[in-house]
């Protein structure tokens, strides 16, 4: 496996992969979710591509920047076990030097729910991945769909942009008791782990209950939230019921809805979604 950290490594390194290029952008602290996004990019392309940033400017100032989790010598091995041609680890310098003064705003589909309760982060996502696809020129990129907001926003952004690749949903992977992988989970001490399923308890309710027939998307929000809010441990930032692509509330739950949430237990923050089929 290949490293690279400057862009003319990068794009010298890239220069040597032939034939359709897979590309997995993480910010590190790998998990079985990234794992099955590279193994997703393995089966569809030639050569795949990933790259480890934690990048700042989707963090606002009282977020968790300097704490977010870091274990790069176990992220090589895990990509190089993964069968991954070539690793970008650019540095913040390499991202946004001195001077950098150009930002991708996406409108309309990052304003509600992460938008709301993260002014910023989604100009720093769409600005970064923007750079990443711009260096990397992948035909095919790979998002979780446990980013579900994040996806719409990437998909926009292309589509808007008119950026050359295609970009590949890999369903979320779930820990035996529901709780979806996150980088962010190594923050749970053991009570707030076992709390935490408590999201996916919430999403599982209101599908129940959407399968039973329940066409209404106030008694799914609050279904969740009543499941949320029997979890002494958990504090609700939001439950949604929205429209999967331009991410406005329903009143109305159609096939395809997303059920989504953000719910922090103690300090940490977490975000789950379903889609109800
Ligand atoms: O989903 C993530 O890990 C990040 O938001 C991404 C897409 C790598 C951009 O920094």
């Amino acid at each position: 496996m290949k490293q690279a950290v400057t862009i003319e490594e990068l794009r010298q390194a890239r220069a040597g992969l032939k034939g359709r290029l897979g590309f997995v952008p993480t910010m590190g602290f790998l998990h079985q979710g990234h794992l099955s996004l590279v193994a997703q990019a393995k089966q569809d392309c030639d050569a795949v591509v990933a790259s480890i940033f934690v990048n700042p400017t989707q963090f606002a100032p009282t977020e968790d920047l300097d704490a977010y989790p870091r274990d790069t010598p176990a992220d090589l091995q895990k990509l190089q076990e993964a069968g991954v041609d070539l690793v970008w680890l650019p540095t913040p310098e390499v991202i946004y030097p001195a001077g950098f003064n150009t930002w991708v705003d996406v409108e309309g589909v990052s304003a509600p729910l992460e938008g709301t309760m993260r002014p910023g982060h989604f100009r720093g996502v769409a600005t970064v991945v923007a750079k990443l696809f711009n260096v990397v020129q992948p035909d095919m990129a790979y998002f979780g769909q446990k980013d579900a907001q994040q996806v719409a926003v990437i998909r926009q952004m292309v589509s808007d942009l008119n950026i050359p690749v295609e970009i590949v949903v890999g369903a979320t992977v779930r820990e035996a008791d529901g709780l979806a992988m996150s980088s962010r989970n190594a923050y749970l001490n053991t009570d707030q782990r076992m709390a935490a399923t408590v999201l996916f308890r919430a999403l599982q309710a209101a599908q129940i209950a959407y399968k039973a027939g329940e066409r209404n998307a106030e008694a799914l929000r609050g279904l969740m939230r009543g499941t949320i809010e029997a979890e002494p441990l958990a504090r609700i930032q939001y439950v949604s019921c929205a429209h999967p692509l331009s991410l406005q509330e329903l009143e109305h739950v159609e096939q395809g809805a997303l059920l989504s949430m953000a719910v922090h237990i103690g300090s940490t923050r977490l975000i789950d979604n379903l889609v109800l089929d």
